[in-house]
């Protein structure tokens, strides 16, 4: 993607949103401020990493699989200098943030990608506590193993917990399988095979129950990992009964939904997408591409699968273990990933980050298609290259349909903003990333209080590079 349709608004944008325009700096001043400053320093590069004692050459973040966890608490400043030891162009999004437009990482949008061996120093208030992550957004380049967890704490947080985990999933096979522009240009010459001249109508009501879809995913990988670990060395949690973890769900992959579940006990929700929710416990919970949720899970005695299984797909499964005690136990009475599943109507923001409902301002169809058989991925028709921003206005109520009219999954990610999830015509649960199930419909509402160009993308790596992605543009 990209071409000259990206490069002209690149211009207009740096003109229209760059750092100095007033609209960006009352942004910028009402973000929360702690007077703290987090520095990093990332460096994207080839290395190689361990599987299960096969090695594999990729392109990892500081020579890890994930990159190493970024933690800073709300209203902190993050300055972050990556340097880029890769051969193309790269940049990082900080996926969730609702920071300044002009630290947001899109190529040829909101920045010019650092060149191989330069460096870009982000520097950006992060203004929302929560579970988040990093990756480039140039191309394939996230799918090698370039992402990493970004945790934001808020220490008046009324939470209780003895153990913060985070559990990185990726579905992964540069090194081991196909390369990821093999996996592109597969879909790019034969599309979806048998399921490539299918489209679903939509049933006509917007909903948020999650009836499970028929989703079968574009690209079979050979390995899927937790914390970068495969299932034949599995990722291992040590505690004590009775211990309470919070874990950090983040899918980092490219083409895979997983069903996650803990053998022998139940989870209990307690965020989305770095946004706080009505405590809710459930035995599974299916999470899409880019999406988090954070649980709370009480420790048994013994030592329990991790389930994480790629939805709707043949690949082995990935697992991690927790441990506790003893530890020898194999779990028993486990509900497993057969278990009752989250939707998204059970989830309820909590009343301090609850959007008021109110009227839109303006409601915006955003049809998702599947042209050519799955070669061309569309919004409104248009591919990336094509594509005209979604024109709105600053301080107003947005309401974005979400019309999938595949049988596959989309999710549909919006830079900058935590939008709502429409259920029973209210807004509801705050989510930065909603999959879109096959055939459904679904209406989020977001309020224009962060000015700027922000891509509104399927976060399914090779439906975005093959078409699905556009802009929302305010100042
Ligand atoms: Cu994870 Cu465009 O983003
Ligand atoms: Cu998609």
């Amino acid at each position: 993607a990209g071409g000259a349709t990206a490069l002209a608004l690149a211009r207009d944008g740096v003109d229209r949103i760059g750092p100095r325009s007033p609209e960006v700096a009352a942004a910028e001043r009402a973000r929360a401020r702690s007077g703290r400053t987090v520095s990093r320093r990332l460096t994207a590069a080839p290395g190689t990493v361990d599987l299960a004692g096969r090695s594999a050459r990729t392109t990892v973040y500081d020579g890890a699989l994930p990159g190493r966890e970024i933690r800073a608490a709300v209203g902190d400043r993050l300055r972050i200098t990556m340097t880029n030891g890769l051969d193309d162009p790269t940049t990082v999004h900080w996926h969730g943030l609702a920071l300044r437009n002009d630290m947001d990482g899109v190529p040829d949008v909101t920045m010019t990608p650092t060149a191989p061996g330069a460096t870009t120093t982000y520097d950006f208030a992060v203004p929302h506590a929560g579970t988040y992550w990093y990756h480039p957004h140039v191309e394939l380049q996230r799918d090698g193993g370039l992402s990493g967890p970004l945790v934001v704490e808020d220490p008046d947080e009324p939470l209780s917990y003895d153990e913060d985990v985070v559990l990185h999933l990726d579905d992964w096979t540069d090194g081991v399988g196909r390369s990821p522009q093999a996996n592109l240009e597969d879909l790019a010459r034969n599309g979806m095979g048998d399921m490539g001249g299918m489209e679903m109508s939509s049933d006509g009501g917007v909903d948020a129950t999650h009836p499970l879809g028929t989703d079968t995913g574009d690209v079979a990988y050979p390995l899927h990992l937790v914390n970068g670990r495969p299932p034949a060395d599995p990722y291992v949690v040590s505690t004590r009964p009775g211990r309470r973890i919070r874990f950090r769900l983040v899918n980092a992959g490219g083409d895979t939904a997983y069903r996650v579940a803990i053998g022998g006990h139940r989870m209990t929700v307690v965020a989305s997408d770095g946004f706080p929710v009505e405590p809710v416990e459930v035995d599974a919970l299916v999470i899409g591409m880019a999406e988090r949720y954070d649980v709370l899970v009480t420790a048994g005695d013994g030592a329990f699968p991790i389930d994480v299984v790629p939805e709707g797909k043949e690949d082995p499964p990935a697992r991690a273990v927790l441990r506790s005690a003893s530890g020898v136990t194999p779990a028993a009475g486990a509900a497993g990933p057969a278990g009752r599943l989250l939707t998204y109507a059970d989830l309820r923001p909590t009343e301090a980050v609850a959007l008021r409902a109110r009227k839109p301002d303006a409601t915006l169809p955003v049809v998702l298609r599947m042209v050519r058989g799955g070669r061309t991925w569309t919004i409104n028709d248009k591919t990336y290259d094509e594509h005209e921003p979604l024109d709105v206005l600053s301080g107003q109520r947005v309401r974005l349909v979400l019309d999938n009219r595949t049988t596959m999954f989309h999710p549909m990610h919006l830079h900058g903003h935590t939008y709502a999830v429409v259920s029973g015509g209210r807004p509801g649960v705050r989510k930065d990333t909603v999959n879109v199930l096959p055939g459904q419909r679904l209406a989020v509402d977001l309020d224009t209080d962060n000015p700027g160009q922000w891509l509104l993308h399927c976060h399914n790596l090779y439906h975005g590079a093959l078409g699905m992605m556009t802009v929302v543009s305010y100042v």
